[in-house]
């Protein structure tokens, strides 16, 4: 049996991740595919869990560090419980955040560096790497207003937002914005990058174009 496929989808908050990852779903769908969505953090029972301590707006205080390894914590459960039993089984899987996210959040925007991402992702996760990533890069002003939107539709229906990063400040998430490039930068082999104000359609096209480029050994076509 071949191994799977590994995709992963990286963005800001607000990028428009989660219609693009269901789109390309849909499309892999016509042409025989059924790939395995999951999401970090969550995905697996101890990670939605651990999701709720992390994203929560209402818990306590998390530090920088605790942060990071809960991260971690949830995407081992998340290698071990979901992802690579479908790569074993040649599934195609598509993640929505993997460690790229980590890197950008806690390594830049937090100041941890991404070395120390890096080395844990070694130690913890086997250094899987992604086959490929798709990072969605609009601009960052499009970006925060289409988070701060989500936001505001959130609190006036459940009265609360999920999301403790959605209240940091511009500059986290220009610090994030930053460090997603850097990764572009050097890991281009693997990163597909997307960059600015596109169309919903456009985002699309330019993922199956990726998709049908960089990962040769399916013929995708239907
Ligand atoms: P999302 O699932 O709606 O994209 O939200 C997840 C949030 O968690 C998002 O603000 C980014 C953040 N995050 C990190 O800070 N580090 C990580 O490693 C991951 C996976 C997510």
């Amino acid at each position: 049996m071949p191994r799977g496929l590994f995709i992963t989808f990286e963005g800001l908050d607000g990028s428009g991740k989660t219609t693009q990852i269901k789109r390309l779903a849909a499309w892999m769908q016509k042409r025989g595919h059924s790939p395995v969505l999951t999401r970090q953090p969550g995905g697996t029972a101890t990670g939605d869990r651990i999701r709720a301590l992390l994203l929560d707006s209402g818990s306590t205080p998390v530090a920088p560090m605790a942060e990071m390894a809960l991260m971690f914590a949830d995407r081992a459960q998340a290698i071990a419980e979901v992802i690579e039993p479908a790569l074993a089984a040649g599934q195609i899987v598509l993640c929505d955040r993997f460690t790229d996210s980590t890197e950008a959040y806690q390594g830049g925007a937090r100041g941890l560096g991404s070395e120390t991402v890096l080395a844990l992702h070694r130690l913890v996760c086997g250094n899987l790497q992604p086959d490929l990533t798709l990072l969605l890069l609009p601009s960052l002003e499009s970006s925060l207003e289409r988070a701060r939107r989500r936001n505001e539709r959130q609190i006036a229906r459940e009265g609360t937002n999920e999301n403790r990063f959605e209240q940091e400040k511009e500059a986290f998430f220009s610090r994030v914005w930053q460090a997603y490039r850097d990764i572009a930068i050097r890991e281009s082999e693997r990163v597909a990058l997307i960059e600015g104000n596109l169309t919903i359609e456009d985002v699309h096209e330019q993922i199956v174009e990726a998709v049908s480029e960089r990962l040769v050994s399916i013929p995708w076509t239907v």
